[in-house]
Order: C-alpha cells, then sequence, then structure tokens
C-alpha cells in the first residue's frame, strides 16, 4: 500500500524504511499534516502521522475525498485525533499501543534526578570552572513519596524503578495495576495522592477527565516544594496556574516533555528564531524547570518498535481489512 508519512524527520525515514522493506510504498513528507497539506497525501490510501498533526474533522473528510482509508498514528496518545469524524468517514484508526514503555519511564526518572540533583546546572557550571557546591543541593529520593497518576504500562514501570529506589509509592488511577499493587503501591484518591506526594509524576493519557488535572485548585492541595513530572501530555496541566505554583513556591521544581502549546514548538529547530509563546518563555526563566521537546519516546528500542507496529497495522489492515491494533471508534467507547 501506498503510505503518505507526514512530519518526517531523519530517523523516521531510516526506521520505517527498515521495517517495511518492500512491502509497502513510503512517501516521506516533512510537512505537518493539516488542510493545506492534505494534497500531499494524494494516491496513498494510508497516512502515518505524528502527534501534532491536525486530525481534525476537516482534515478527516479531506483524506476520505482523496481515497485514505487508514490512519496509522505513529504514537500511543490518539488524543489528536477526532474519532467520531474517522468513523464518519469511514476510516479505521490504528496506533503503537505499547512500543516500550521503558523508554518513556526511564525519561520521568531522569527528569526527577537532573531536577533534584541538579546536574544540568552542574554540567554547565563546571564547563565553565565553577566547581562551588551552592544551589546544589538535593535530597534523597529513598524513602520519599512518588505520586503516579496512571499506573498502565509506563506508570509501571515507573514504579518498579522508583521502588528500586525505595520511595513509597502512591498511584492515582481507575483501573488498579496488580502488578503495581504487588510493589506495594497504594491507591489512593487523588486529594490523598497531591497532599503526600513529595514528587507527582503524570502518566495517564490525555483525556476529557485528565484535561487540565493539574490546575490552581490541584496545586493548592499539594505539598509546599513538591517536584511535578509531566511525560504525559501537555494540556494534562494547566500551564498558567503552574506557573502561578512555581513562582508562588508551593511547587519546587518541574521536569516536563510535554507542553499544552507544543505543536508550534517541539520537532523543529527554532535557534535562529525566537519564542512567541510568552508562557513557555516565562517557563524557561526558571532555575528548577527542566523542558525537553517531547523526547521520551526517543530510544532506539522505542524507534525500531513503533516502526515495526506501524508497518504491521498496514500490512494487517492490506490483508484482512484489520489493522493488529485499531483504535476503537468513537462509537465502540
Ligand atoms: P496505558 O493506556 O497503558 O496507561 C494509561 C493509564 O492511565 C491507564 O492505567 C488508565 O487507566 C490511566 N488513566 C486513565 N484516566 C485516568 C485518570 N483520570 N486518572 C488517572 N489515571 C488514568 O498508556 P501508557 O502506554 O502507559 O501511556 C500513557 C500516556 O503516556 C499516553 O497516553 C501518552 O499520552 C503518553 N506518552 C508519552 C510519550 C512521550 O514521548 N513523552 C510516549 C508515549 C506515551
Amino acid at each position: 500500500m501506498r503510505i503518505a508519512v507526514f512530519s518526517t524527520k531523519p530517523y523516521d525515514v531510516k526506521y520505517l524504511a527498515q521495517a517495511s522493506g518492500d512491502t509497502h510504498e513510503l512517501a516521506f513528507f516533512d510537512a505537518r499534516l493539516s488542510l493545506d497539506t492534505v494534497p500531499l497525501a494524494a494516491g496513498a490510501q494510508v497516512i502515518c502521522p505524528f502527534v501534532n498533526d491536525d486530525l481534525s474533522e476537516p482534515v478527516i473528510a479531506a483524506l476520505a475525498d482523496g481515497g485514505v482509508k487508514l490512519i496509522a498514528l505513529r504514537s500511543a496518545g490518539f488524543n489528536h485525533v477526532d474519532l467520531a469524524a474517522a468513523d464518519k468517514a469511514g476510516i479505521v484508526v490504528a496506533r503503537v499501543p505499547a512500543y516500550s514503555p521503558h523508554a518513556v519511564a526511564e525519561h520521568s526518572v531522569a527528569m526527577m534526578l537532573t531536577l533534584n540533583r541538579k546536574t544540568h546546572r552542574a554540567y554547565n557550571g563546571v564547563r565553565e570552572g565553577n566547581f562551588a557546591l551552592d544551589g546544589l543541593l538535593g535530597f534523597d529520593l529513598h524513602a520519599k513519596t512518588v505520586g503516579i497518576v496512571g499506573t498502565g504500562q509506563i506508570g509501571a514501570v515507573v514504579a518498579r524503578i522508583l521502588n528500586g529506589f525505595g520511595c513509597c509509592l502512591l498511584a492515582h488511577d481507575p483501573v488498579q495495576n496488580p502488578a503495581c499493587e504487588a510493589l506495594g503501591v497504594r491507591y489512593v484518591g487523588l486529594d490523598e495522592l497531591f497532599g503526600l506526594s513529595d514528587v507527582i509524576t503524570l502518566q495517564c493519557p490525555l483525556t476529557p477527565q485528565t484535561h487540565h488535572l493539574i490546575d490552581a485548585v490541584a496545586i493548592a492541595k499539594m505539598k509546599r516544594g513538591v517536584m511535578l513530572i509531566n511525560t504525559s501530555r501537555g494540556a494534562v496541566v494547566d500551564t498558567g496556574a503552574m506557573i502561578g505554583g512555581l513562582k508562588s513556591g508551593v511547587i519546587g521544581s518541574v521536569g516536563l516533555d510535554v507542553y499544552e502549546e507544543e505543536a508550534d514548538l517541539f520537532f523543529q529547530d527554532l535557534s535562529n528564531s525566537f519564542i512567541s509563546d510568552d508562557l513557555f518563555a516565562r517557563l524557561l526563566t526558571f532555575p528548577n524547570v527542566l523542558i525537553t521537546g517531547h523526547q521520551g519516546f526517543f530510544t532506539h528500542e522505542a524507534l525500531t518498535a513503533i516502526a515495526e507496529m506501524t508497518i504491521a497495522n498496514v500490512t494487517g489492515f492490506q490483508r484482512d481489512g484489520e489493522p493488529l491494533y485499531r483504535v476503537p471508534g468513537a462509537s465502540d467507547r
């Protein structure tokens, strides 16, 4: 099948071409998918978008008009797809549900360790000949309470790693994970998690229920000096409220791999330009805020699995009319 790949980076070409071999015809486009770039999909039965591509109703309708039958997401999250519009247009949506929970979980923990021991600042200081320790004081993670919001595949790996550090683990999730319970993770209500946690890490999907889960009301319930990590989706956090929390000192440090308005920033080199997003620019002024540009998934193992599952979704769809990992339509929910 012909697959139009949007938001292509050099690593996408390498891994997808390797996984596909001669099986499918891949057409790579640097452009993000939008109403303006839909014509690039001409002649393709499948499109392969990434997390910041536009999959709203008008774009999906235009894709269907052009003969697209399958949206093969190369991501786990599908919050950016209008599933009702896909149903209506008769387009099947597939995703890669679990490519490497370790990649994202390890990135969450890397952010905790960096923020705590300030290795990002120490690295720069030492290169400038500054070996003073002032400003670098951290704490033992051992025996600290970490609250994990969402204990699916990624949250469960975070729990396992932090269990190794000797942390006391709390979790909130409508579905309790037996693997986490076996580790001694205690499931609590959100308010209790907010009130007791020294570190809060968000590992849940973005849904209507989790949109702005961390807002001013939630922050007011948190322990003073709490560390907040978000490697899930930007809009789980109300950015303005988080900045308020940082300014008041309730939030002691923040690690973000995702940002509410990341679509116009991340995955691009803007170093010769300027940042027009004032909230994001404000975040960059805090020494206790660490931001990475949505790189949680970015490991060799994860890219290999993403490419293989994406191609397997297309092959399954071509063979049986059914991808390997279909996202249930809006009407099935
Ligand atoms: P998963 O589906 O295995 O687990 C998600 C968990 O969140 C489930 O246990 C679910 O019950 C829980 N959940 C749902 N609503 C909740 C709520 N209101 N409060 C608390 N928990 C809730 O998904 P997985 O693989 O663990 O991924 C989680 C999210 O991580 C993805 O949806 C995606 O947004 C994000 N992600 C980020 C990446 C990155 O590169 N930074 C890469 C991959 C995923």
